[in-house]
């Protein structure tokens, strides 16, 4: 929308400067960092804020699910990192737990969604998210999520791979290596593709506390074509 109005304007002569001034009216990209953040804390949030992590399982975690302890307690570990729950990549093994994705709220009122985190089953109190973190949160809750199933089908990133090489080559190789396996502390890159929705998660929000750049202001297609790319890389 707002290309398209500065396209219009470039042709009636306006000045390019109203380019900044146009592209801040867009939520998504003037609140870029905070939506990232919120991104990484939907991630783990006690790794990004430095908080201790939880020891117990999680009350609204299911009895018969197969998880537990801290793990119990991450965005992801209930609603996926496609954020559809039981629709998505959740739907079924070892992250199964039939809850509801957060889908529902995208574009929703930041206020109720900050409620619902903090009250109901949820108990996520101020000691573990405090308040700037979580408006960080209810903004990526809001204004973060995408539809999943237009990069994914199948298990697999339907992004261009011949893309995706240009872009892995320039922003990622530097860190992770051309074949993907120069940071020893992590699986091979390759290897880590056959989980798209998390790698696309990760590409556009970053990794906690981690150097990764968040690539959100490219948006979710980029981010599928390098994973269709990484795909490709020895696992
Ligand atoms: C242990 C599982 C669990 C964890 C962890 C969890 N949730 Fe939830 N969440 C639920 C359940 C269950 C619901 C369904 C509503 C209810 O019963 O409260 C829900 C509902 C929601 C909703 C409302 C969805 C709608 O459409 O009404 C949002 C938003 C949400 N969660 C965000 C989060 C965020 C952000 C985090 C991380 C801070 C989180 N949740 C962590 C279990 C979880
Ligand atoms: C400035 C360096 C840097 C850049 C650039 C970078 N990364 Fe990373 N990335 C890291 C570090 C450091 C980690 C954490 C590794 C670990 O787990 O110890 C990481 C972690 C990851 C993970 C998660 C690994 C896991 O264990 O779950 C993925 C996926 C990833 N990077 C993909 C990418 C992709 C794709 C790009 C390019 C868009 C990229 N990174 C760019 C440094 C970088």
């Amino acid at each position: 929308m707002c290309r398209f109005l500065l396209i219009v304007a470039a042709s009636f002569g306006v000045s390019t400067l109203t380019v900044p001034v146009a592209q801040a009216q867009d939520l998504t990209i003037a609140n870029a960092a905070s939506i990232a953040r919120g991104g990484q804390i939907y991630d783990k949030w006690w790794k990004v804020l430095g908080n201790p992590e939880p020891t117990e399982t999680h009350a609204a975690y299911p009895a018969d699910s197969a998880k537990d302890g801290s793990a119990t307690w991450r965005c992801k570990e209930c609603h996926g990192w496609d954020y559809i729950g039981p629709n998505g990549r959740y739907s079924s093994g070892s992250h199964f737990t039939g809850i509801t994705g957060i889908e529902g709220m995208a574009g929703g009122d930041t206020a109720a969604i900050t409620a619902a985190i903090r009250g109901g089953s949820h108990g996520f109190t101020s000691d573990m998210i405090d308040d700037a973190a979580m408006a960080d949160l209810a903004l990526f809750v809001s204004q973060g999520q995408y539809d999943i199933t237009a990069y994914v089908t199948d298990g697999a990133s339907t992004g261009d791979p011949v893309v995706g090489e240009a872009a892995y080559a320039t922003i990622c190789a530097g860190c992770h290596g051309d074949d993907g396996m120069k940071i020893k502390e992590m699986p091979p890159m390759g290897e880590l593709s056959g989980n798209p929705q998390e790698m696309i998660h990760k590409i556009i929000n970053g990794q906690p506390t981690e150097s990764m750049p968040a690539m959100r202001i490219f948006g979710p297609q980029l981010a599928a074509d390098i994973t269709a790319y990484v795909a490709t890389l020895p696992q």
